[in-house]
């Protein structure tokens, strides 16, 4: 099957009035490469059967955003920069003794924003929050059952483990002591709107589906959200080209931070 240029402007517009998603932002070699497998594993002759199977019940639509999004994550993904959050940039955000507002922008099932709570509830003082959200509904129920699997616990620290995870029959469940630091809800990042005043944004190994256009402008929504001397953190294998045009400081790898009016803390990495 070969869709036309028109077969696929066509769903766009469908699938935008139906979810509010718009799938023009996406990359279209690798999200068109998906949608035709899900297209051949429904047994759909065309783009326009697709979509007709997809309206009939929303769980086709929750299936279609489920497969689209590609979940994967884990505890500490990455775990030597989460050294570098524990040991350099929360201590200096938290030097003031108040508590940290942090954002995990497409959480997936919310490894992240829980190694995060794990971090805070063990070392800093203050009352932190942690928002976790994702487009994919699926994903964000299983972040707030706040249960991972083995593969997903490899790069915890055991001080951690020992404190936060309790392991029964293969699964792991974070303890109710990180509950109170968290919030999930659902958002698109490409349509919604953002809170504002965020210490740490986290959005890591999201945006590579992303067109560079649709990059540029969420970079920018980051930046507005940030609050004087908050941290965007981006992941190992992305960058903000336009970091400087856009006012960001880089004190260290992947880490962008919004500047305090007039002060610089570190020098910029190379
Ligand atoms: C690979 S996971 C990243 C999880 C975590 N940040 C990490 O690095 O381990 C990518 C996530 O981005 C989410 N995502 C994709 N497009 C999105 C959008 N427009 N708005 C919000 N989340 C989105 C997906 O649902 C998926 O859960």
């Amino acid at each position: 099957m070969h869709p036309s240029p028109g077969d696929w402007n066509q769903f766009y517009s469908q699938f935008l009035r139906k979810t509010g998603i718009d799938l023009a932002l996406y990359k279209p070699s690798q999200l068109q490469r998906r949608i035709l497998s899900m297209v051949e594993q429904q047994g759909c002759k065309d783009l326009a059967a697709f979509y007709q199977w997809m309206n009939s019940t929303p769980a086709n639509v929750e299936w279609f955003l489920d497969k689209m999004a590609i979940n994967v994550s884990e505890l500490f993904r990455n775990p030597e920069k989460w050294a570098e959050i524990e040991n350099r940039v929360l201590p200096e955000l938290l030097g003031k003794g108040k508590g940290l507002r942090a954002w995990s922008a497409g959480c997936s099932y919310g490894a992240e924003a829980h190694s995060l709570a794990m971090i805070l509830h063990a070392n800093f003082r203050g009352v932190h929050s942690v928002l976790g959200t994702d487009i994919d509904t699926a994903a964000l129920n299983q972040a707030r059952s706040g249960e991972f699997s083995d593969a997903d616990v490899r790069c915890v620290p055991d001080k951690y483990k020992r404190e936060y995870l309790r392991e029964s029959q293969g699964k792991w469940t974070a303890q109710p002591s990180l509950k109170g630091l968290l919030k999930f809800q659902r958002q698109n990042l490409l349509a919604d709107r953002f809170e504002q005043g965020f210490d740490l944004i986290m959005c890591r190994n999201v945006v590579i589906y992303f067109t560079d256009e649709a990059k540029d402008k969420l970079y920018q929504r980051f930046f507005d959200s940030l609050a004087p001397g908050g941290y965007l953190w981006v992941g190992s294998t992305e960058r903000v080209f336009k970091a400087q045009d856009l006012g960001f400081e880089t004190p260290l790898p992947f880490f962008y931070r919004k500047p305090l009016m007039g002060q610089k803390l570190w020098r910029t990495a190379s």
